[in-house]
């Protein structure tokens, strides 16, 4: 964390803009603006010219991506409100758990991810080891109702819990990525990029998603949002993103009343959540998205990963390929929400013996590394 202090720091964009929001519980995470600009190999490649990246992968020196936007605000209303543990919840390989370790472990708070099976991999290994690094208290179960219920029993047993939501998808961290919309207004209006007609996100607990759609419609940026999702409908979906946008929407109203009325037509005519990508199985490897990863890394040495941006990736691709003669002159924005942050180090140092007994089946060979690659035969549609 780099301050506290709301003095010290520029303000988020959205607070500059409506001071009555500068009452909500924030704490510094992020270094804004991340930097924006053109995916040259990837144009040249597909022969089209006005493809840009959002560097969210930049967000923070030791964990990047898009979970410090939402931290901002979350961790920001727990420190406030003087909870002590912080519980979470995700697959074993979560990102989102990780960041809430680490950012916990800055504060002096407590993590405590409840974590539900995912295919293996090795990344799934490497935030389980990092997760132990940043000390946090890890829960495995089975089953959704296991989880629940070990859930509950935690919040009832140690008081100063604060629950966050799969991803930190709940009306107060969806306003990391409002802002967000409000920092690219920054950047398109100080000449840096021209103003996305497109932006592509990875829509896995719809936070990302909703943010952006409920920020670029109060920004009054004409851009449309393209969700991929990389997760079940019950965590990503075009409801799940509309319900969400309007609950933030909500509750920024009630700190700022003078941020505009704005209609549910508005924002279901700027979104659009592509279902095409996901594979079946959250962490599962596609085809098309493990192609985007490898091309990217090799054409513009951009660092993404198979559970959710190459798949957002590979989406964009088609969308291109699919729709090239009739984008004359527009721009598309890819919004990487992936930390590349390199993190090898700290885990080379952790030993998964210290791992409570239940997990180390993912490290001694009794459950065996998915090697299955899910094809994806749509096109863009
Ligand atoms: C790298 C990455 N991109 C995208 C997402 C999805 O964002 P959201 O959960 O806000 O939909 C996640 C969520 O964990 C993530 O780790």
């Amino acid at each position: 964390m780099k301050n506290e202090n709301k003095q010290e720091k520029e303000l988020p964009y959205i607070m500059q803009q409506y001071p009555g929001l500068q009452k909500i519980p924030w704490i510094s995470l992020i270094d804004a603006p991340t930097p924006v600009h053109r995916l040259n190999g990837l144009e040249k490649k597909l022969d089209f010219y006005g493809i840009y990246i959002k560097r969210d992968d930049k967000s923070n020196p030791e964990y990047g991506g898009n979970k410090p936007r939402k931290f901002e605000f979350l961790l920001g209303y727990a420190l406030k409100n003087k909870k002590k543990h912080i519980l979470t919840m995700g697959g074993i390989g979560s990102n989102h758990c990780v960041a809430n370790s680490m950012f916990c472990k800055q504060l002096g708070l407590k993590s405590v991810v409840f974590l539900q099976n995912q295919p293996l991999t090795e990344h799934v290994r490497h935030n389980l080891l990092l997760e132990l690094y940043y000390d946090a208290k890890i829960i495995h179960k089975k089953t959704q109702i296991g989880l629940a219920m070990a859930m509950i029993w935690y919040m009832i047993t140690h008081w100063r819990s604060y629950l966050i939501w799969a991803g930190g998808s709940n009306k107060i961290g969806t306003i990391g990525f409002v802002n967000g919309a409000f920092e690219l207004k920054h950047q398109i209006d100080e000449g840096i990029l021209p103003e996305p007609d497109y932006i592509f996100t990875t829509t896995g607990s719809s936070g990302t998603t909703a943010g952006l759609l409920l920020g670029c419609e109060l920004a009054g940026l004409k851009s449309k949002i393209i969700g991929v999702t990389v997760s079940s409908k019950q965590f990503a979906s075009r409801k799940r993103a509309i319900v969400l946008a309007k609950k933030c929407y909500q509750y920024l109203r009630e700190y700022d009343s003078t941020i505009p009325i704005i209609s549910e037509n508005s924002l279901e005519q700027r979104l659009e959540i592509n279902t095409n990508y996901f594979g079946g199985t959250y962490g599962i490897v596609t085809d098309k998205g493990k192609y985007a990863v490898d091309l990217i890394k090799e054409i513009d040495n951009m660092e993404l990963e198979t559970t959710y941006t190459g798949k957002t990736l590979s989406a964009m691709i088609d969308f291109i390929k699919k729709y090239r003669e009739t984008l004359h002159n527009e721009t598309l924005l890819f919004w990487n929400t992936y930390s590349s942050v390199d993190q090898s180090e700290k885990i080379k140092k952790m030993d998964f013996h210290n791992l409570n007994h239940n997990l180390h089946m993912y490290f001694n060979g009794s459950v065996p590394l998915s090697k299955k690659v899910v094809k994806i035969e749509k096109m863009y549609d």
